[in-house]
């Protein structure tokens, strides 16, 4: 069992590096409009991105998102990705966690990283469906200990397990078994979706019994489906997973829905964010923090490390200039910025009764209920 755990996670590297496994629809994103400051009341110099997030200053609100660990060839990947967020001052996660669980001997996989990256926030991971499995308050803690994580990722893939020969399709009790996490761990809770996008109805479930943070991982990004689609043996199976490469929430719905529905929670945005301007649009629909996760990987095992921190580097300035360009002067000012939105976007509001005024308003009131100002 765990010898196929642990290569499937270089197969998945493998797929990622080489297969197109971005679906055809998009994070919508390029539906949402940032209205132009022709007179920003700052100079560029005193735009300070720097952010708080589980308790550090980061110097911007940017994450390199929860991607490998448990295979040996793993650790020089989380050794070098660890090294660039130190470096950088950003925040990282690392990828599941269930390798090391399963075998003792590859944690090094995973510690790597706390031991690159003290000062930084690093989150832990594990699968939901390894807790509906057994998994349960030892195991997790173990994980967060193995990194010395300042908080503990469950993440939700049906629509990878349901196309992966192997799968775990059994999420049956799981919000029971979160709630006990909730109620018992030292760190917070993160609920992470991985490239489907969460709805504003099962982040308010998760909500309701104590979890704080969300990482929507929407649609338009890395496609788990399209990952497994390359990895399937079983023809049928892969013809389906075609059917549904596109299924999901994409990321910008995913934010306006959590927004709506549990506005007083965290959300990390993640899923087909691809430069600074998507991660300024991200923040400004409500999100806190910005995550990449298949871009920095492919320049990282293809160019090289340098190209890896060259490519966060120019996120972060093209995130800055959006700032200037908004006439803010801290990133969450953007939660306060006049959006407009593009047709599919206004459809998918009213289909849902979101009401675009209200949800502005909600947006801009998010800043005192967080109260990071
Ligand atoms: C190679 C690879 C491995 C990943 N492994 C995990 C994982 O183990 N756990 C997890 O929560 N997400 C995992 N993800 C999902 C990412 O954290 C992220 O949510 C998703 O890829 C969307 O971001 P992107 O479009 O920028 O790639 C992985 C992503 C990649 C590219």
């Amino acid at each position: 069992m765990s010898e196929q755990t642990r290569t499937r996670k270089l197969e998945h590297i493998e797929i990622v590096l080489k297969k197109e496994v971005e679906p055809q629809r998009t994070t919508l994103l390029e539906q949402i409009y940032l209205e132009h400051n022709s007179s920003p009341d700052l100079s560029f110099d005193d735009i300070d991105l720097s952010s708080m997030f589980l308790g550090r200053r980061i110097a911007a609100p940017v994450m390199i998102a929860g991607m490998t660990g448990g295979h040996p060839d793993t650790t020089r990947i989380n050794g070098a990705l660890a090294e660039i967020a130190e470096e950088l001052n950003i925040a990282m996660g690392v990828g599941s966690q269930r390798a090391a669980l399963e075998d003792q001997g590859l944690e090094y996989t995973f510690s790597i990283v706390r031991e690159k990256a003290p000062s930084i926030p690093v989150v832990a991971n594990i699968g939901g469906a390894q807790l509906v499995k057994g998994y349960g308050i030892k195991e997790v803690r173990r994980a967060i200990s193995m990194i010395k994580a300042d908080a503990i990722a469950i993440h939700l893939n049906p629509a990878q397990e349901v196309f992966q020969p192997e799968g775990d399709k059994n999420f049956k009790g799981l919000v029971k078994i979160v709630e006990e996490l909730v109620d018992n761990l030292e760190v917070p809770v993160i609920i992470k979706e991985t490239g489907t996008g969460l709805s504003g109805s099962i982040a308010r479930m998760f909500a309701e019994i104590g979890v704080e943070y969300f990482d929507i991982s929407g649609l338009g990004g890395t496609s788990w489906i399209m990952v497994e689609k390359y990895r399937s043996k079983d023809v049928t199976l892969s013809n389906i997973a075609d059917l549904y490469s596109n299924w999901g929430i994409p990321t910008a719905l995913s934010i306006i829905d959590l927004v709506y529905n549990v506005p007083s929670t965290h959300i990390i945005a993640s899923g087909g964010i691809r430069n600074g301007l998507e991660a300024a649009k991200a923040l400004a629909l409500g999100a806190e923090i910005v995550a990449f996760a298949a871009p920095v990987l492919r320049r990282l095992l293809n160019e090289g490390k340098g190209s890896a921190k060259n490519y966060i580097r120019k996120i972060i300035e093209e995130l800055k200039i959006a700032l200037f360009l908004t006439g803010s002067n801290k990133p969450l000012k953007l939660w306060a910025h006049n959006i407009h939105f593009g047709g599919e976007i206004i459809n998918w509001m009213y289909s849902k009764g979101i009401d675009i005024n209200e949800y502005n308003n909600i947006r801009k009131l998010r800043l005192s209920l967080i109260n990071k100002f």
